[in-house]
């Protein structure tokens, strides 16, 4: 059982103490959470190399694709790949296919799962390998809602998905999706390496990407907002409130000193958008949903729902904007949403709770 309240309910813990921790607050045993914004910027750009290389994307050995070098040009070959698919969708026939009535996050997901396959697996992919995304899709973003599957019900899980993943290679490379340029920048990496990277692409862009359109939603949907003439403020608003990407973690080159506190190699360093974006040093009310105070704002804001700095995501431009033009096509269909109780479901990502979406035919 976890003992310390960080581990016990993180948000809560952060929404407790984000008013009154100062800089920098140890949360237990070797991890030191940040929540101050200057503090937690200059650590993730880190031009003073204090801070050990590391991206929660391309995750540490044994999964890491190194040199950074290629982590660099696989990531400009998958936004490429992601930006130009996206340009062909009708975000507006997207709408249009949803059902009069939806059950939320997962119908986010599986909406985005639709949009994104071509991307992700191309039409010419095998059978096996577009069952296996269904399946990868299914059971580590759909089931988040769900009760724990046992471990050998996970273990089987697995299993199915690197069988059909380490047969799909020998059926020739296909170009244009995430699988093909996962391949041509793999080098020799391990196939579970290979494995995990591509599940990283299908979290981001379904389950990322769904799980930020979910919270858009139902947000503006609850306080009635949703003909708000710059839909894009409230994706602003909404992962000002609640971060996907909740908490970001690094470690440092050496002994160091952050926030008055003496840290070593061996602490992590907790840096949570989901702290810093509700501080009240930075934000006027903070808990409260406000997408006018996007109205005009410009500089340097405490905001990091794409993190920062070297590693930040590639994505965040064509994310906002796309989730943004989806978003305004659904407000379309006059779409009202009621909660079907429980909070939001804590992860890597920080999904919405479960919710019902209604739209006008
Ligand atoms: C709402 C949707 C998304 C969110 C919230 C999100 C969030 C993030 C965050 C916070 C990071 C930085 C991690 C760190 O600093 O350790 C990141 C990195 C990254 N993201 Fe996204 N992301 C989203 C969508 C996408 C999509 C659609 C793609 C598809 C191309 C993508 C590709 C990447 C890549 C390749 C990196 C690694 C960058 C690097 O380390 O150089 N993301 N993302």
């Amino acid at each position: 059982m976890p003992s310390f309240p960080f581990d016990r309910d993180p948000l809560a813990w952060l929404d407790e103490t984000a008013a009154r921790a100062g800089q920098v607050r140890w949360i237990g045993p070797g991890r030191l959470c940040v929540y101050d914004a200057d503090i937690a910027r200059t650590l993730l750009v880190d031009e003073a190399g204090r801070v050990a290389d590391h991206s929660d994307f391309f995750g540490n050995s044994p999964t890491v694709l190194a040199p950074r070098d290629r982590q660099i040009a696989l990531a400009r070959d998958a936004l490429a790949l992601v930006q130009a698919h996206l340009r062909t969708v009708d975000c507006a026939a997207e709408a249009a296919s949803l059902d009069a009535q939806s059950e939320w996050p997962a119908a986010g997901s599986a909406l985005l799962l639709r949009i994104m396959r071509p991307v992700l697996a191309a039409p010419g992919r095998s059978p096996q390998f577009q069952a296996a995304l269904d399946h990868v899709v299914a059971t580590r973003i759909l089931s988040r809602h769900q009760a724990p599957k046992g471990l050998v019900r996970r273990a089987w899980d697995r299993f199915r998905f690197f069988r059909a993943f380490s047969r799909e290679p020998a059926a020739g490379r296909l170009e244009g999706d995430l699988l093909d340029a996962l391949l041509r920048h793999a080098g020799d990496l391990e196939e579970e390496a290979l494995v995990q990277l591509y599940a990283g692409f299908v979290f981001a862009t379904v389950g990322s990407v769904g799980f930020a359109l979910g919270w858009s939603l139902l947000l503006a949907a609850e306080r009635d907002r949703i003909g708000y003439p710059r839909p894009s403020h409230l994706v602003h608003e909404a992962l000002r409130l609640f971060p996907v990407a909740w908490l970001f973690e690094r470690s440092t080159t050496g002994h160091d000193e952050i926030g008055g506190e003496t840290v070593t190699p061996a602490d992590v360093l907790t840096i949570s958008p989901y702290a810093i974006h509700r501080h009240p040093a930075y934000w006027e009310e903070p808990l409260a949903y406000r997408p006018e105070r996007w109205q005009g704002r410009t500089g340097r804001i405490p905001w990091f729902p794409f993190g920062a700095g070297a590693h930040s995501c590639v994505a965040a431009g064509l994310t906002l904007e796309f989730v943004g033009s989806l978003l305004a096509a659904v407000a379309d269909r006059q779409p009202s949403v009621e909660r079907l109780g429980g909070g939001p479901s804590l992860g890597a990502a920080l999904a919405p709770p479960r919710f019902l979406l209604r739209l006008a035919r």
